[in-house]
């Protein structure tokens, strides 16, 4: 069996969403000690739906994949249901991950949730919870 399903592969090979959204209502940056990789995630909000999610992610094929998928699932979605976007979730629209590979799609979901946050910052909002 192949280790990356043909859909790691695809969004590895052609990822979507790569780049910078120089006027980003929210960015979040991660990144993972162990491996060195990082990710950052641009946020466009409109009336709170995600209307753009961008990515540069300075990482392994697998964290590359996750962030071109994780953008996809988010975008024109409400914010809240971007805030809630799990690991888990990214990593079965990608068709699975191999087991030493998850962290990879666990980055994409704190990134998406820091750039959440700092989008709630800017906007001076203090009501929400987000998860650690
Ligand atoms: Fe660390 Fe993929 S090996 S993010």
């Amino acid at each position: 069996m192949a280790l990356y399903s043909e859909n790691v592969m695809d969004h590895f090979r052609n990822p979507r969403n790569v780049g910078v959204i120089e006027d980003a209502d929210g960015v979040g940056e991660v990144g993972n000690a162990a491996c060195g990789d990082i990710m950052r995630i641009y946020l466009k909000i409109t009336d709170n739906i995600v209307s753009d999610a961008k990515f540069e992610t300075f990482g392994c094929g697998s964290a590359i994949a996750s962030s071109s998928m994780a953008t996809e699932l988010i975008k024109g979605k409400p914010l809240e249901q971007a805030l809630h976007l799990t690991n888990k979730a990214v990593t079965e629209a990608l068709d699975g991950l191999p087991l030493n590979k998850l962290h990879c799609s666990v980055l994409a979901e704190e990134a998406i949730q820091a750039a959440v946050k700092d989008y709630y910052e800017r906007q001076g909002s203090t009501g929400i919870e987000c998860p650690e």
